[in-house]
């Protein structure tokens, strides 16, 4: 891609750049939040069309008027978040606007035999009959895999496709991607984690502001020179963390059941507490229950049985807004759709939960002005890019999203904070900023119920861990003497099992 230019309104998201991916490699496209990556990667295939600049592929200057014109260049994408439709099945998907049948009716058959193939091959294990909505995000993006590698893509392009992998299915993923490009494919990688750049990538191509700064073979550079080139500064990878003073208890879950969306039970007797001043880290390999458990915690499913007491208020089943009104603060897993109502602007996001109170609404009329200085307020102390307030969440890039969604979560000094992936999809920067504002929180007092599948960050950020299986908790560890191997002993159902609350 040469001198590629795209503007959108108040924003010039690629500035001129230049990216050269050779065959046969893994090159990963690094950069922080909103310097315009995904935007680059959707030109490459015709989702947007550039202002300026040629795209040569194979030695030829083509023009990529839409995807359909990318996958008959066989370019294949996985997106940052997913175009899957909920509703179909995991083979219904896959084989959309194919023409894979004859007359009305689909051949399944074959189908379905290609999918297991290339499951099979690359370890994207999935029930090809389930339908999409009932799966966990780890799996959807299985499905998004195969649905690239079901057209024969010959350079695929994944847009973060490991945020949300554990690191078992990232290392199988990892295999995944040495064999697609021994065979001849080529791979571009969008990520923020520098580990896996490392580990990964053959080249690295590092874009700040919409504009390519570097490219570098990984084997001559270090991750401290890649975040120096993302971001411009130095960035420091532990976080420094005060011992926890603990105070009362915040929450108190006792024998919690709770089914999944197939109506299958996620939650089995789930007991735990959670104290003022702490972060309980829930570690589990995803599809475990800790999506259910976050959402029975604040009011978007229903419990079986069992109680969730907040201090002294039982919220079992109580409504999300009741539970959000009480002061618990949720940040979901997806941040688009659960997290945002993406047609509405930022100022409107900012106040999805709060434009009832006073401070922003009299005599049913909202206060445009109190709403527009809220706005201001946390794109600044959030540092939320965009052009404006009255800009939709949609427009944003994925970790602006994400911050957004933060901004107005942790406003208003929330005595129970149910954080999932929290730093999913934020550059290294944002998440040094992310995990500081979080240990904020709980040095002010906020119980923090910390899910995340990076074992990492909740080592780094925990006091005590909480390793959930198939819905059952396996062991609650203090995080001082949690050690790796053990804690991926339980996550896999064997070790420890002893329910110390
Ligand atoms: N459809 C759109 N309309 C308006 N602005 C857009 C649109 N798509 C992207 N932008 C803007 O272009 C800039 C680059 O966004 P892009 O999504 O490419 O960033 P990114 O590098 O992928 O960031 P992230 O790591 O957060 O995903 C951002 O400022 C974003 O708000
Ligand atoms: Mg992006």
């Amino acid at each position: 891609m040469r001198g590629i230019v795209k503007r959108f309104p108040g924003v010039l998201a690629n500035d001129g750049v230049d990216l050269l991916v050779r065959r046969g490699e893994i090159h990963c496209l690094l950069g922080e939040n909103g310097a315009g990556k995904t935007t680059l990667m959707r030109i490459l295939y015709g989702l947007y069309q550039p202002d300026a600049g040629e795209i040569r592929l194979r030695g030829e200057t083509i023009r990529v008027a839409s995807p359909k014109a990318a996958l008959s260049h066989r370019i294949g994408m996985v997106h940052q978040h997913f175009h899957l439709v909920s509703t179909l099945s995991v083979e219904e998907n896959i084989v959309l606007g194919l023409s894979e049948g004859t007359g009305p009716f689909l051949r399944f058959r074959r189908t379905r035999a290609k999918i297991h193939r290339l499951a099979e091959e690359y370890g994207l294990e999935v029930d090809p009959t389930a339908k999409v909505w009932q799966l966990s995000v780890g799996q959807q993006q299985r499905v998004e895999i195969l649905k690239a590698l079901y057209r024969d893509a010959d350079v695929l392009i994944m847009d973060e496709p490991t945020s949300v992998l554990t690191p078992q299915e990232v290392e199988a993923l990892f295999g995944t991607l040495r064999t697609l490009v021994e065979d001849g494919l080529t791979v571009i990688f969008i990520t923020h984690k520098l580990d896996e750049v490392m580990e990964a990538s053959h080249r690295v191509t590092v874009l700040r502001k919409g504009k390519a700064v570097a490219t570098v073979n990984t084997a001559e550079t270090s991750k401290e020179e890649l975040a120096r080139l993302m971001v411009g500064r130095e960035v420091v990878f532990r976080v420094e963390k005060d011992a926890a003073e603990l105070g009362g208890k915040v929450l108190s879950v006792q024998d919690l059941h709770a089914n999944n969306d197939r109506g299958l039970s996620a939650l089995q007797g789930v007991t735990f507490d959670l104290c003022s001043g702490e972060i309980l880290g829930v570690a589990g390999v995803s599809g475990n229950g800790q999506h259910e458990l976050s959402e029975v915690l604040t009011g978007l499913r229903r419990a079986t049985r069992g109680s969730a007491i907040l201090e002294k208020k039982d919220l079992t089943n109580c409504s999300a807004r009741e539970i959000a009104d009480l002061g618990v603060a949720h940040v979901p897993t997806e941040r688009i759709r659960v997290g945002t109502v993406p047609t509405m602007s930022i100022r409107e996001n900012l106040i999805l939960k709060s434009y009832r109170t006073p401070d922003f609404c009299k005599w049913s009329i909202l206060n445009e002005k109190a709403a527009y200085e809220n706005a201001c307020q946390a794109m600044t102390e959030y540092e939320i890019s965009a052009p404006h307030d009255g800009t939709a969440a949609k427009n944003l890039s994925g970790g602006n999203i994400q911050r957004l969604v933060l901004a107005r979560e942790l406003c208003g000094c929330p005595g129970l904070v149910v954080a999932a992936h929290p730093t999913y999809g934020l550059d290294v920067g944002a998440t040094e900023q992310v995990r500081k504002v979080l240990l904020e929180q709980r040095a002010r007092g906020a119980g923090i119920l910390l899910i995340s599948e990076d074992l990492d960050e909740i080592l780094q950020l925990s006091d005590r861990i909480l390793v959930i299986y198939e819905g059952r908790i396996m062991g609650i560890v203090d995080a001082q003497d949690a050690v790796l191997e053990e804690l991926g002993l339980m996550m896999a159902g064997t070790g420890q099992q002893e329910v110390s609350a």
